[in-house]
């Protein structure tokens, strides 16, 4: 969720015969979340007779959709700012248009500084306002600079085009859906609650409408998304408050849909009702994101994150009783302001303790606006890298040991896209690692029952059972 993904949205429309068709590139950093937001802005514009390209040179529309959490990635957005501004020049100097946006957190958080800082952008859109894209940009391109900034008090769900078909089936058979947004826990060190807003939880009519749209266009898997995703909660059907677990086991019936995930989920809000899901539904994929940050009880106080380490080591241990196969994945921020040599041990040995199928680690990043960034005692940039430098070790060596510990299990698997040798298909594993096996690209969408044969450094490889 946290590593940069350049996404290029890719759509199957042909343009218009005789007009050329606009064409819009659109590129994503950060999490789940933009990725989403990235295809619903395509999808926004293909209504305006935009189509997507991956061609840089050729797009008439650049659109970065931006993240805000660390300051590498906000930085990294205006040095592509800088790249972006000479070839519109170029573009210019041939009397061709190149509009450039900025979506996404860095919008909201900077907002008006961007277009003081980055003076060839046109556009500054904040994520409660992306169904307003189709027309900021046609001002944008009558010469305006605009910035569209607020909280809007529309949902913008529903005024942004649902996924359609076609669209669906060109972008593969597993899907994200975002069902929570934004994030009322203020972390001390976090930038989320100020560039997302308040929590909002989308309807349940509205997300089954979507999941049945999604699954109409070939999807098998959908992934629901959330800030905070087990903050979700709405009124079912049946009048009763849901929670997410009541959401899963609806979304369980949807005909067709095989599996069912969910991240981003805070130790605070995993009721018994969605442990519940994990016990007894088998859609519902044995893998949790379910991030900690520190080991430390101080840290985690001036974290503000609101449970101590017990009580984490305490919820893993009811999850993992509800389903024993359950692959525990997390995040972890090394180098909070205050973190001692012996914080940083109560870390390490709660990392031994739980034992990870899959974590991301970070050094802290002050972030302007934040509490932590007014903390005093920050840690020197040397100890966080030989901090971080050990935790990942760790780390990656116990995904190594998950991994080695799947060879010889027989397990299913969706069959997600042409895999690196000619033959072969790639899928994920119940626990989210990448399966290279062969099969024909004809099978792209089945789930197939195979035997894992060995474990590679970054994916495993599989025989099919007869
Ligand atoms: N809502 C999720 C996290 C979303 S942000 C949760 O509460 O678990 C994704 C991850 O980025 C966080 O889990 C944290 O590990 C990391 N992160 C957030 N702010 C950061 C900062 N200022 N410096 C370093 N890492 C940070
Ligand atoms: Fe950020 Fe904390 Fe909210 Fe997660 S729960 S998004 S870390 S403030
Ligand atoms: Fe980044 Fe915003 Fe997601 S800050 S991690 S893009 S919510």
């Amino acid at each position: 969720m946290t590593q940069e993904t350049a996404f290029l949205q890719k759509s199957p429309d042909a343009g218009d015969e005789h007009v050329p068709a606009r064409k819009v590139f659109v590129k994503t950093y950060g999490c789940q979340m933009n990725v989403y937001d990235s295809d619903r802005m395509s999808d926004a514009l293909s209504r305006d007779g935009y189509v997507a390209t991956d061609v840089l040179e050729d797009a008439d529309f650049v659109l970065l959709n931006t993240c805000h959490i660390r300051e590498k990635a906000a930085e990294k957005v205006y040095s592509e700012l800088g790249r972006l501004r000479e070839l519109k020049k170029a573009k210019a100097s041939e009397g061709r248009e190149m509009v450039i946006g900025v979506a996404g957190c860095v919008a909201q958080a900077e907002g008006n500084e961007i277009l003081r800082r980055a003076p060839a952008v046109d556009l500054v859109i904040g994520p409660q306002t992306y169904h307003r894209l189709p027309e900021a940009l046609k001002r944008a391109r009558c010469g305006e600079r605009v910035v569209e900034t607020d909280y809007a008090i529309e949902d913008k769900f529903e005024h942004l085009p649902a996924p359609d078909k076609a669209k669906t089936r060109a972008r593969g058979v597993t899907a994200f859906l975002t069902v929570q947004e934004g994030c009322d826990k203020f972390c001390t060190f976090c930038v989320v609650p100020y560039t997302r807003g308040a929590e909002v939880s989308r309807p349940v009519a509205q997300i089954l409408a979507d999941a049945e749209k999604l699954v109409d266009g070939g999807v098998r898997e959908i992934t629901l998304l959330g800030q905070n995703v087990n903050a979700w909660h709405g009124t079912g059907p049946d009048g009763r408050d849901w929670g997410l677990g009541d959401l899963l086991r609806r979304l369980g019936e949807v005909d067709g849909l095989a599996r069912l995930r969910y991240t981003t989920s805070h130790p605070r809000d995993m009721d018994e009702s969605l442990i519940e899901a994990h016990r007894s539904m088998a859609k519902l994929m044995p893998y949790l994101h379910l991030p900690v940050q520190s080991g430390s009880d101080r840290i985690l106080k001036a974290m503000n994150r609101r449970h101590t380490t017990a009580e984490y080591l305490a919820l893993v241990e009811r999850i993992r009783t509800a389903q024993p196969d359950l692959a525990l994945s997390g995040d972890f921020i090394v180098g909070f302001p205050g973190e001692t040599e012996e914080d940083f041990e109560d870390t390490m040995r709660l990392v031994e303790a739980v034992g990870y199928a899959q974590a991301f680690s970070f050094k802290y990043s002050s972030r302007p606006g934040t509490p932590g960034a007014d903390l005093k005692d920050h840690v020197p940039e040397d100890v966080k890298a030989k901090r971080l430098e050990r935790l990942q070790t760790l780390l990656v060596n116990q995904q190594r040991d998950f991994a080695a510990d799947c060879v010889g299990r027989e397990i299913d698997l969706l069959l997600e896209k042409p895999g690196r040798l000619p033959g072969q298909l790639v899928g994920r594993s119940p626990w989210l690692q990448p399966v290279n096996v062969d099969a024909k690209r004809s099978q792209i969408g089945d789930i197939i029952k195979v035997r894992i044969t060995k474990a590679g450094p970054n994916s495993l490889f599989a025989e099919v059972i007869e």
